[in-house]
């Protein structure tokens, strides 16, 4: 009773100090820096956070059930696995399909695997760290994403997956690549990291592949700080998520608990003692990519919230594209993919040839004036000193690859960039044009 007590008079001042912290605070031009991105919350998830911290389960407990029951929900899969970042996730993703679990079609060293170079680095390198080989296509700019012809045309007797991200939020065009995926009998791993809550023909992202990630860095549509999340229907796919997630162990007991299959003591595995303890039988090479109750614990509030952020995100990418329209001749402006509704994670520009000024000059211009703007992750990722040598084939030119690294930006849409902040940035930017003239 003490107890139960204590913890609501400490969550109520909880609440109290979120408001003297955190309160809002006017938007000043000039002054107050426009970020791309950031974490947006309220007093509920500070008072969930300590909540958690309260019950010093500290490991994956009670939050990180709800959270993955409610994300399941939320996407429309059979499962939802916490980890700790969307890169652990495309990790695990990737390694999973290596299981001896999925029999023949287990992946294998060797194997190849349809990227872009156009992206963020974490969804490549799980190929490597495999030993696969990627295959490169280009990307199209204003969506930002694969052609699926290009796909299709990359495609070997020796290709048995596709690997790609929904750039920036903006779903890539599942029609052509299920097809794809259909008639070469491919895995597909959709890397939703920045697409959370985006959908393609009215379906949600991430239920179109076999396997399908989620990241939850600040920067993201929600938020646990570090965090990501895997989902899938496939249930073979789901037990090899959770041993390679958790040392590789066989065992898929919950912490705290014990003996939930029921042979403990009575398995046989490898060349094992008879009855050795199930606790300690390692079926595949693992890792530990767990989390803690308290990022669970935010999660839980921030995905209640994901509906009006995306909404508030769609918002915002309207504003800045109606800001935008009278200045196409400088700019390829982006597009939705056809039959999608993005949920964006940015406002990606690409600064045309021959416009005048660089992106360069642009973005200094823009980060003297307290706009921040992000380039588009690596640009080419074959030009980055990590990557200079690594196996791979290139199907095609990556012409439009090299234009993104060179030529594009993008401005934040996330949830607490104002109409004013943008109405503000779009001055600055004007006043730049207009001395380009
Ligand atoms: C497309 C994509 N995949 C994966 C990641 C990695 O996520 P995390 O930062 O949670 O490791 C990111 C990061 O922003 C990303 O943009």
């Amino acid at each position: 009773m003490r107890e139960t007590e204590l913890r609501a008079s400490i969550l109520e001042l909880v609440g109290e100090f979120y408001r003297a912290r955190f309160g809002m605070r006017p938007f000043v031009p000039k002054e107050t820096p426009v970020r791309y991105a950031g974490r947006v919350f309220d007093e509920k998830e500070l008072i969930r956070l300590v909540d958690a911290s309260l019950d010093f389960w500290l490991t994956e407990g009670r939050y990180a059930d709800e959270f993955q029951a409610d994300f399941a929900d939320y996407i429309g899969t059979e499962y939802a696995i916490l980890t700790n970042s969307g890169s652990s996730a495309n990790l695990l993703a990737l390694t999973s399909l290596t299981s001896p679990l999925l029999g023949e079609r287990s992946l294998k060293p060797g194997d190849e695997v349809v990227t872009v170079a156009a992206g963020f680095p974490t969804t490549l390198n799980p190929i490597l760290q495999n030993g696969m080989i990627p295959v490169f296509v280009d990307v199209e700019l204003g969506t930002y994403n694969v052609r699926a012809e290009a796909v299709k045309r990359a495609i070997s007797p020796k290709t048995k997956a596709i690997f790609l991200a929904h750039t920036l939020g903006n779903p890539y065009n599942l029609d052509g690549i299920m097809e794809i995926v259909d008639e070469h009998n491919l895995w597909l791993i959709e890397d939703c990291c920045d697409a959370l809550g985006a959908t393609f023909r009215e379906k949600m992202v991430g239920t179109y592949g076999d396997v399908a990630t989620f990241s939850f860095y600040p920067a993201h549509q929600i938020t646990t700080g570090e965090g990501g999340m895997v989902v899938t229907d496939n249930g073979i796919i789901a037990r090899a998520l959770i041993s390679f997630r958790d040392w590789g162990r066989d065992c898929y007991c919950k912490g705290g608990e014990n003996n939930t299959c029921g042979r403990r003591f009575s398995g046989k595995y490898g060349a094992l003692p008879e009855g050795y303890d199930h606790k300690y039988v390692y079926s595949h090479i693992g890792y530990n990519l767990k989390v803690t109750d308290m990022q669970a614990a935010i999660g839980v509030e921030q995905l209640k919230k994901l509906p009006c952020f995306i909404e508030k995100r769609r918002g915002n990418f309207r504003l800045w594209a109606k800001g935008f329209q009278e200045w196409k001749r400088f700019f390829i402006l982006p597009e939705a993919t056809p039959n999608s509704n993005p949920s964006w994670f940015a406002y990606p520009v690409t600064v045309k040839p021959g416009a005048g000024f660089s992106r360069v000059e642009l973005t200094d211009c823009l980060a003297t004036e307290k706009v921040e703007t992000r380039n588009m992750f690596g640009g080419n990722l074959l030009c980055q000193p990590a990557y200079l040598d690594i196996p791979k084939r290139i199907a095609g030119s990556l012409t439009n690859t090299d234009m993104i690294m060179k030529n594009t930006f993008f401005l934040g849409t996330y949830p607490g960039l104002s109409e004013v902040a943008i109405d503000y940035c779009l001055e600055v930017i004007n006043n730049y044009l207009e001395l380009k003239k």
